[in-house]
């Protein structure tokens, strides 16, 4: 079943209904960078919404048109500063812009087959300013998927630190989280990355 026809047939299981707690202690710390924040596979784009404030522009991009409706909805509930977001329809993989200060994945990098994973960490690393932040809730971190065949597909920390590591990325943060959505505890590890210092450099 493609992405579109998931969220045309109201299949879209992995939506609850709020922002990742994770997201929103780390938005609260006050320890991202300002500027634009990027959310690839935003789907009704509750992170998009977390991450955008009067100094940071939130933009979220989905491959699923009928995404947008929900992502609209969402939007004029929230009112206020969530009007300054604004979702892109079309494919990650070929999405290209000045690069972003931010860049937010939950429930993305487990929605792809594995296979992708290497191009996922290429595109990030194309996408994202070269002092921005990359943050990635790894989810879900179990041995098998948790409804049979993926998506999702489980993804362990070290995972995202192989497809990292060697693109010149280093983690600020890899850990367990304190808050999940109900029913997602304990599968879930906050990974914030930035590029490695060249050492004596300037
Ligand atoms: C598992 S859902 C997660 C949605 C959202 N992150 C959330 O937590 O509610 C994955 C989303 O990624 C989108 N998606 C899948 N492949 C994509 C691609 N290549 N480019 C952009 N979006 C994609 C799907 O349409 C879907 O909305």
């Amino acid at each position: 079943m493609s992405w579109e026809q998931a969220w045309r047939e109201g299949r879209t299981g992995w939506d609850a209904g709020a922002s990742a707690p994770a997201l929103v202690e780390l938005v609260e710390r006050g320890v991202l960078p300002d500027g634009r924040a990027l959310v690839p596979g935003c789907g009704a784009g509750y992170d998009v919404f977390t991450l955008t404030s009067k100094k940071r522009r939130g933009i979220g991009i989905d491959i699923a048109p009928t995404a947008r409706a929900r992502f609209e909805a969402v939007r004029d509930e929230l009112r206020g500063v969530a009007g300054r977001a604004r979702l892109i329809t079309g494919d990650f993989f070929a999405f290209e812009d000045e690069p972003f200060d931010v860049i937010f994945d939950y429930t993305f990098l487990c929605a792809l087959d594995p296979s992708v994973r290497p191009q996922w960490a290429k595109k990030m690393d194309a996408l994202l300013r070269p002092d921005g932040e990359l943050v990635t809730l790894v989810f879900p971190v179990v041995d098998a998927p948790p409804l049979g065949q993926g998506p999702p597909f489980p993804v362990q920390p070290d995972d995202v630190r192989a497809l990292l590591e060697p693109l010149g990325f280093e983690a600020i943060e890899l850990a367990p989280v304190t808050r999940s959505h109900p029913g997602r505890e304990g599968m879930e590890h906050l990974g914030r990355w930035r590029r490695r210092r060249s050492r004596g450099g300037v």
